[in-house]
């Protein structure tokens, strides 16, 4: 193993102590993956290998702000309770001077493999920089050997721009297939194809697909998996401009639902779809798992957005896992993953059947906490119903829909989103409206109807939580059930 790669895992490591040690817990979340202290973003390389489940996180050990990346490691048996590991990946060596950037795990017979990008600039002040990919093995699933050969592809085609990052590597018959994020030197956005025999050597296949301008300059994070027979193409594009409740965030996550031909490379797709309407949701990826789950992890935090527990010597966090499924229309739909009632603590039935609700307050003192609310909207009267989770003075986080102007709104704008507190989306509730709630300490995670909507947004919550609130306007609201769990 190199020298010099162990000696930066370990200096991380100890940083890391002294972080910790250091660290204001009052926004540390519960049950979500974070780092022991300092920056993180993007999940990377998720895979269950030898019956677990592993989560790797882009890491700046030694700071809360984002900085020479590294890959933190934490590993579970039920995708609910992680352990954390030993850094996984350092940069400094030769193939990754300034960083490990984000990618992507495979099992390859049993030894598990990372293909990251290394990243290393020309001029740091201007960010021109050059990206190359690597690769990094591991027989028992925590310490890992970069390859002597690294890089395994040194630079990107001739015709492109500087971006050429991210790895997503999975296998096709007997080959194994990688796509990159990447632009044209026109900053026309792309993604492109490799294959190859082994996962060292690497042979370019061309463009896997083109945006236009439209779609931004740099699709960063790209995924590529089988679906029900469809082909979805998942990625993060950078630059694409807001329009109405469409993009309102610095850059976006969402998917194509299509069908590829692995002869020719082409394919063919839909409509681009945001996969989340919240604020902070960004560089997912899935894999699938031994009972043929495509589940999503996602970083659960925008770029340049305000992160307040950089003030407490943290930042950054990933989403709960979700399960993706194919629904109607072509649109996928995201949920929690069964395991996560592991972690429910004591259950608190508050109504069962058909009950009026104009205005209805529970007490519920917890910060760690499941909510679910199905509200009956063909006997409902009114015109908006909401669901508020209250602190004890003003400080309350909302959920609305609009029965009829079908759209789910979250105002998050005095829990901890001052300005920009607000995100819609449109929701065809036919009927019912189901709420399906994820709070910790400074997160909320929504979805709506089995997943038809979901909304993830940082709260900062300076009060405690005391209440949740039912509330309708124009008219009476129904609901069949109201239950909540504390985690
Ligand atoms: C996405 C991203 C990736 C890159 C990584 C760097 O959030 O910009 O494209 O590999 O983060 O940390």
């Amino acid at each position: 193993m190199n020298s010099t790669y162990i000696n930066n895992t370990k200096q991380a490591e100890e940083a890391l102590k002294q972080a910790e040690a250091k660290m204001n817990k009052r926004y540390r979340l519960g049950y979500h993956i974070m780092a022991p202290a300092n920056w993180i973003n993007d999940p990377n390389g998720l895979i269950q290998f030898k019956g677990e489940y592993h989560a790797f996180y882009q890491h700046h050990p030694y700071d809360e702000n984002w900085g020479p990346m590294h890959w933190g490691h934490v590993k579970s048996k039920d995708l609910v309770h992680w352990e954390h590991c030993p850094i996984a990946l350092a940069p400094g060596d030769a193939c990754d001077l300034d960083g490990c950037f984000s990618g992507s795990a495979v099992d390859n017979n049993g030894e598990l493999t990372l293909i990251y990008t290394g990243h290393h600039y020309i001029d740091q002040p201007n960010n021109i920089f050059f990206q190359n990919q690597n690769v990094a093995v591991s027989t028992d699933g925590i310490h890992f050997t970069k390859l002597a050969q690294n890089p395994v592809i040194a630079e990107p085609p001739t015709d492109s721009s500087q971006h050429f990052r991210d790895p997503k590597v999975w296998k096709h018959e007997d080959t194994w297939y990688m796509i990159l994020g990447n632009s044209t030197k026109e900053d026309l956005p792309r993604v492109i194809l490799y294959t190859s025999p082994d996962l060292r050597t690497w042979t370019y296949h061309g463009v896997l697909l083109q945006g236009d301008k439209n779609m931004g300059f740099m699709w960063e994070c790209p995924d590529f998996f089988e679906l029900n027979g469809k082909h979805i193409f998942m990625f993060s594009p950078q630059g694409i401009d807001a329009q109405g409740d469409k993009y309102n965030n610095l850059f976006q996550t969402g998917y194509y639902v299509g069908e590829y031909n692995y002869d020719s490379n082409e394919y063919q797709h839909g409509e681009f779809i945001e996969l989340d309407n919240g604020h902070d949701f960004y560089a997912v990826q899935t894999f699938l798992d031994d009972q043929g789950r495509r589940i999503a992890i996602g970083w659960m935090d925008m770029w340049e957005s305000d992160m307040p527990t950089k003030a407490d010597g943290w930042s950054g966090a990933l989403t709960i896992p979700r399960v993706i499924t194919l629904g109607a229309n072509n649109k996928l739909l995201m949920n929690p993953v069964e395991e996560m009632k592991l972690l429910r603590q004591s259950e608190h039935v508050l109504c069962q059947s058909s009950t009026i609700c104009g205005s209805y307050l529970a007490e519920v003192e917890a910060d760690l906490l499941e909510v679910k609310v199905v509200f009956d909207l063909t006997k409902s009267s009114a015109d908006l119903v909401s669901l508020k989770l209250c602190g004890t003075g003003e400080e309350e986080t909302v959920i609305t829909y609009s029965i009829l102007g079908q759209k789910l709104m979250l105002d998050c704008s005095i829990s901890g989103k001052k300005t920009d507190g607000v995100r819609q989306t449109t929701l065809n509730a036919e009927g019912q409206l189901t709420l399906h709630v994820y709070l910790d300490r400074s997160s909320i995670e929504i979805f709506a109807n089995e997943g038809e909507a979901t909304m993830t947004s940082r709260i900062y919550l300076s009060e405690k939580l005391l209440g949740i609130e039912l509330v309708s306007e124009g008219g009476e609201a129904i609901i069949n059930e109201l239950t909540y769990w504390k985690l």
